[in-house]
């Protein structure tokens, strides 16, 4: 595909970055031929996120949130100004540690995913990989889904199921889940960019891939 016709993408991470590294990695492997990760957006300037992106020599800007205390809608709107000024189209949360308000929402509607460690609904919000492991689950895994207004409530795009083992520790439990979230995370970018995923409610449904026919 024309370079230029690629989905611009940001990816938005607080943190490890490994899911970013992820997506990066399937970019250069040329796994992602319809997506371009042009910017990489941080709340924390000390986020190694960051670092991976200059590191891929994608665009990293650090967004100081400190000004905006409690008025989340005014941060997303010096995070839409970024984006905006890159022209993009859609938007990963990859390790994200802040809820979207209806700024950013209403700017990319149903053009934001997200990735929990946990098989939604199960275990929404923080520990995910804890909350299965105390809960007893024997099994859990990771989910890509649409970003709506709650806290991991949106369409569930794609889903991996990770075994729990009698001996797992929240790290181990974690450690193992990641493995699935570095994979289901690009496949999902990818399905979304080669305009096969459909959306009607709740539901999200994979069309065929015409290339694997
Ligand atoms: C991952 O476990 C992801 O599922 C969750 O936050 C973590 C981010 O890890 N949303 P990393 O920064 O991508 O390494």
């Amino acid at each position: 595909m024309d370079a230029q016709k690629k989905m611009n993408v940001a990816v938005l991470a607080s943190g490890r970055g490994s899911n970013l590294q992820a997506l990066l990695d399937a970019e250069k492997r040329g796994e992602l031929p319809c997506a371009h990760i042009a910017l990489v957006i941080s709340d924390n300037p000390e986020a190694k996120a960051l670092q991976r992106a200059q590191a891929a020599g994608v665009e990293a800007v650090f967004v100081d949130p400190t000004p905006f205390k409690k008025r989340r809608a005014e941060y997303d709107g010096e995070i839409l100004k970024v984006l905006r000024s890159h022209h993009i189209e859609f938007l990963v949360l990859a390790g994200f540690m802040r809820i979207l308000s209806d700024v950013l929402l209403n700017a990319y509607p149903n053009k934001i995913i997200n990735i929990h460690p946990a098989l939604l609904p199960a275990f929404p919000g923080l520990h995910g990989q804890r909350q299965a492991l105390e809960y007893g689950a024997k099994v859990s895994g990771c989910t890509v889904h649409f970003v709506d207004a709650g806290v991991d409530t949106g369409p569930i795009i794609l889903q991996a199921v990770v075994p729990v083992m009698d001996d797992d520790t929240e790290d181990t439990l974690s450690a193992r889940i990641l493995q699935y979230e570095h994979r289901t995370f690009p496949k999902a970018l990818d399905l979304i960019s080669r305009g096969l995923v459909r959306v009607e409610g709740r539901r999200v449904f994979i069309e065929e891939d015409p290339e694997q026919k």
